[in-house]
């Protein structure tokens, strides 16, 4: 059934492809950017491909500014019925280098963002007995990396979010979940050093970075009816990097 999703940070490298499928599977989709210009350029290649997008300008760290463009979207677009809490960011450095400004910015881009943008959305979910709510977490959430103490704990702090809003929403027709990407080939793991990079795909046993399409399928499959006992539930999708 065709409804409408709002993807956060949906112009960036997994977003777009989140994006795309979304919009493949006769979802109408919503995204955000933090970026003012960015969207121009972006929105014109999405159309160029065939894809129309409806983009808003929203800083995910500021619950104002996510309660004003919930309004928007509710008002411009129509109810939102499934949720893709995507926007993050990285900034890697070890602890003991890191400052409280590279620890702030990562834990409010990646952690406080989830209260910011699913509390506007969730009561309408439960009001209409259907949702979905979809944290993008990483597989750094789960082992920790070296040179990310602040993104491993904002990527393991998601889950803890996810499993306990589960709970709360089950019986009103939401599913929540994490899905926990590993390194995918984007420019967020690109801009990690080339022999850092290298040494990480040589211990990913599917020996290739993943696809942003991967992870978009499986997004759209959590989107879908299909998916409704699936809840609570964090779903690695890393190339057998890390099993558990
Ligand atoms: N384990 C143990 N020791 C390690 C190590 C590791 N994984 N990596 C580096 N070291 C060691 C180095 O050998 C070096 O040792 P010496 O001082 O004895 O030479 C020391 O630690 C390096 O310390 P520095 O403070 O000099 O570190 P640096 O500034 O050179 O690099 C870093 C630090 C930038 C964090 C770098 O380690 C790095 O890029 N790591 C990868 C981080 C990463 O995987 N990021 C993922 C980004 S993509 C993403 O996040 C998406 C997703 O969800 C997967």
């Amino acid at each position: 059934m065709a409804r409408i999703a709002l993807v956060t940070g949906g112009m960036g490298g997994i977003g777009t492809a989140i994006c795309q499928k979304l919009a493949d599977a006769g979802h109408t989709v919503v995204t955000t950017y933090s970026r003012p210009g960015k969207e121009v350029q972006w929105l014109a290649d999405q159309k160029e491909k065939g894809y129309t997008f409806h983009a808003y300008e929203c800083d995910v760290t500021d619950f104002d500014a996510c309660q004003t463009m919930a309004a928007r979207v509710l008002a411009e677009v129509g109810p939102v019925d499934v949720l893709v809490n995507n926007a993050g960011i990285t900034r890697d450095t070890t602890f003991r280098k890191m400052s409280k400004i590279d620890w702030d910015a990562v834990i409010s881009t990646n952690l406080d963002s989830l209260f910011n943008i699913t509390k506007p959305f969730v009561d309408g979910m439960t009001d209409r007995g259907f949702g979905r709510v979809i944290n993008i977490s990483s597989i750094n959430g789960q082992k920790g990396q070296f040179g990310q103490t602040n993104y491993s704990a904002a990527k393991a702090g998601m889950h803890g979010f996810t499993k306990a809003l589960a709970q709360e929403v089950a019986r009103k027709g939401v599913t929540v979940n994490t899905v926990s990407p590993g390194y995918i080939a984007t420019e967020m793991v690109m801009a990690v050093k080339e022999e850092i990079r290298q040494a990480i795909i040589s211990g990913i046993p599917v020996n290739r970075l993943g696809m942003p399409e991967e992870v978009a399928d499986l997004i759209t499959f959590l989107a879908g009816n299909q998916a409704g006992f699936i809840t609570g539930s964090n779903i690695a999708i890393n190339g057998g990097q890390h099993m558990f």
